[in-house]
C-alpha cells in the first residue's frame, strides 16, 4: 500500500483550516508542502509562516519539497517551521553531499528530487545517504499538469539502484498523479504518491485519498 502525500499547493487557501481538517480525517499519511522561489522554478508559492501555521493543525509528517536555489541558507528555518523530511533538487545543489549532511544534522530526513530531464544514474554515489528520492513526473512549478510517461521507466531504474545499493530510500512520485494512473506508478515501484489536483479538486477529497491508498 503506498503512502499518500497530498500537495497543499492545490488547496483552497482561503479555507486552509478546513483543508487541514479534511486531511487529518482522511487516510493521508503525509502533508506535501511545495516551496517555490521564482528562481529555480517560474512560480512562487508560500513559505515559513504558512508552513508553521499548518503544522499546528496536525501530527502527520511534513514532507517539504524545496524548489529553491541555495537551500542550505534556509534548511534550519524549515526545520523550525515544522519540516520532518526536507527534499532538495539535485539541479539546485552544487554540493549535494554537504546539503544532505546538513539536513540530517538538523534532525530531518533527507530527500533529493530529480527533474524530468535528470537521469537516475546521477544518484549512484549519494543514494546510500538518502531517506527519500522524489521523481518529478512533471516539470516543477505548477499543479495540474499531465504525467510524463517516461517517469515510469525512471521509477523502475530507481527501484533497481536502491536494491543494488542496499539503500533504505523511499521512492516518491510527484506530478500529474490521478486515480487512472496511480496503480501503474505503484506497480513500477513507488512508495509515496503526491497528489494535488486529483485530491483537492475532486468532489470527495477524502474518498479520493482512500482510493489512491487502496488501489
Ligand atoms: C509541482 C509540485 C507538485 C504539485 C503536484 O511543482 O511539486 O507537488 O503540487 O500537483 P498535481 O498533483 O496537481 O500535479
Ligand atoms: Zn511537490
Amino acid at each position: 500500500m503506498p503512502l499518500i502525500s497530498p500537495s497543499l499547493l492545490s488547496a483552497d487557501f482561503l479555507h486552509l483550516a478546513d483543508e487541514c481538517k479534511m486531511l487529518n480525517e482522511s487516510e493521508a499519511d503525509w502533508f506535501h508542502l511545495d516551496v517555490m522561489d521564482g528562481r529555480f522554478v517560474p512560480n512562487i508559492s508560500y513559505g515559513f509562516p504558512v508552513i508553521a501555521q499548518i503544522k499546528k493543525t496536525t501530527a502527520k509528517l511534513f514532507d517539504v519539497h524545496l524548489m529553491i536555489v541555495e537551500p542550505e541558507k534556509y534548511a534550519a528555518d524549515f526545520k523550525t517551521a515544522g519540516a520532518d523530511i526536507l527534499t532538495v533538487h539535485i539541479e539546485a545543489c552544487s554540493h549535494l553531499h554537504r546539503n544532505i549532511q546538513q539536513i540530517k544534522l538538523l534532525g530531518m530526513q533527507a530527500g533529493v528530487a530529480l527533474n524530468p530531464h535528470s537521469p537516475v544514474a546521477l544518484l549512484k554515489d549519494i543514494i546510500q545517504d538518502l531517506d527519500l528520492v522524489l521523481i518529478m513526473s512533471v516539470n516543477p512549478g505548477f499543479g495540474g499538469q499531465s504525467f510524463i510517461p517516461h517517469s515510469i521507466e525512471k521509477i523502475n531504474q530507481l527501484r533497481s539502484l536502491i536494491s543494488e545499493s542496499g539503500s533504505h530510500a523511499k521512492i516518491e512520485v510527484d506530478g500529474g498523479i490521478t486515480l487512472e494512473n496511480a496503480k501503474q506508478i505503484v506497480e513500477a515501484g513507488a512508495d509515496v504518491l503526491v497528489a494535488g489536483n486529483a485530491v483537492f479538486k475532486s468532489a470527495d477529497p477524502k474518498a479520493t485519498i482512500a482510493a489512491l491508498k487502496n488501489m
